[in-house]
């Protein structure tokens, strides 16, 4: 299977980083191609247990090369951090990890208007994840934004930084009544990327171009989810950015025709983090016994995740505009100590029953959901890396999860450790 794009089919933190990780050893390229380190993702395998936000999870085989494609927006210092971090612990980087010379950077002065754009916001706050995420894709799209090419030509660099700089602090300063950002300093931190990042900057999309025309194993690592789309999820409370499919073939260049497999990766419940409707959420002791269960805490903020039953009319909607091929179930041991398992399998809006997502996020606020049933399983799922072995009840529940998306579930995710996996299919 040459190109497999691995996609958050919820609202993020799917467990994209685990399916990466294992799926990764038949890879010869993993590549990320939206977001930026707002993600958070988790890897805990022989090597250690990591949290990335910027380097592919694929990064701990050391076979594979992994590369930040054009759709990603990198914070320079993040990215820098995250590299120390792995060196540290032995993990090889060099020749092997490659930033795309196209990838628009997130400057000092996004991460300040990300905080004082949500702070203005008061009660209709998006609970970004105050990295500078959106304000950096904004300046992509005013076609004000710095690249990383940019930082190999300072002298170029400084009249147009003088410009954008000028623009934002006239914000920052009249609009917000806040401290404007330095010029000068951030001059300065532009030089020290330039030496310290000039090594790992590169041409990705000839990488992912050649290996895909060579036929090799290349796997897409998403990040966030569907339902954060800024188009195809609950606007406004999106993030700024394509974690679906069409995200992967601009975000690295690739042709829809390349994509052989893709695969929507699921929680066997669902959480959110930040404002938004999240029709399933549940407010009781079961919400709160989930989320110490499965320590659903952001991995990029550490707030509290907001958990929820399975949302079926999500589900179906986020495989619509994706095209899975086929889904992968994560963290369905979670609900191994549940008596009782709600499902949601449609809406109900103003009497009537609602099968189809609704465009509008306030719309969505007026719906209630619709659920069946299921009875908590005996015995346990956690660990099991046999179909057979899987209780008879969360066989049940996977068939009928399967029956309401209309797709196969290939891989079970039973653990948060690389080995604690069900393959049903394969899938690289
Ligand atoms: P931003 O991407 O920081 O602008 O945040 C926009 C929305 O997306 C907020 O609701 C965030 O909580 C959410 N978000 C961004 N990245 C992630 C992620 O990796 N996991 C879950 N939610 C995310």
């Amino acid at each position: 299977m040459p190109v497999c794009a691995v996609l958050g089919g919820q609202w993020g933190d799917e467990g994209k980083g685990k399916i990466v990780d294992v799926l990764a050893e038949k890879a010869h390229v993993t590549a990320r191609f939206s977001g930026g380190n707002n993600a958070g993702h988790t890897v805990m395998n022989p090597e250690g247990d990591f949290k990335l936000h910027l380097v592919p999870s694929g990064i701990f085989w050391p076979e594979g090369m992994a590369v930040i494609g054009n759709g990603v927006v990198v914070d320079p210092d993040a990215l820098l951090e995250e590299i120390g971090g792995l060196r540290g612990r032995g993990v090889d980087l060099d020749g092997r990890l490659l930033v795309s010379d196209r990838c628009h950077l997130v400057m000092p002065y996004h991460v300040v208007l990300d905080e004082l754009g949500e702070a203005a916001r008061g009660d209709q706050a998006i609970g970004t994840t105050g990295k500078g995420i959106g304000p950096a894709y904004t300046d992509k799209a005013a076609r004000i934004g710095i690249r990383a090419a940019d930082l190999f030509d300072l002298e170029a660099l400084y009249p147009r930084l003088e410009r954008v700089m000028g623009h934002h602090n006239a914000i920052i300063e009249k609009v917000y009544d806040a401290a404007p950002v330095s010029l000068a300093e951030t001059f300065d931190r532009c030089k020290g990327w330039a030496s310290a990042l000039r090594p790992f900057v590169g041409a990705v999309e000839h990488v992912v171009y050649n290996a895909v025309g060579a036929g090799k194993t290349v796997l897409l690592e998403g990040a966030q989810g569907a339902m954060l789309d800024l188009d195809h999820g609950t606007y406004p409370y999106v993030t700024s950015s394509h974690p679906t499919i069409g995200g992967a073939s601009t975000g690295l260049g690739l042709l829809p025709r390349d994509f052989d497999s893709i695969l929507g990766v699921f929680k066997a419940y669902s959480t959110r983090v930040g404002s938004g409707p999240f029709l399933t959420e549940l407010f009781d002791e079961t919400g709160d016994l989930i989320r110490e269960l499965a320590q659903e805490f952001g991995t990029t903020t550490g707030r509290p995740r907001r958990v929820g039953w399975f949302d079926s009319v999500a589900a179906r909607y986020s495989a619509r505009v994706n095209g899975y091929t086929s889904l992968v179930l994560t963290r369905l041991d979670v609900l191994d100590s549940l008596d009782n398992i709600k499902l949601c399998v449609a809406y109900e809006l103003e009497g009537k029953r609602v099968e189809d997502f609704p465009g509008s996020a306030a719309v969505l606020e007026r719906c209630k959901p619709i659920y069946e049933d299921f009875p908590g399983w005996d015995g346990a799922t956690a660990g099991v890396t046999n179909i057979e072995d899987l209780p008879e009840g969360a066989l049940r529940y996977v068939r009928r999860l399967e029956e309401l998306s209309g797709l196969p579930i290939d891989v079970i995710s039973t653990g948060p450790y690389r080995h604690e996996v069900v393959t049903v299919r394969q899938v690289v």
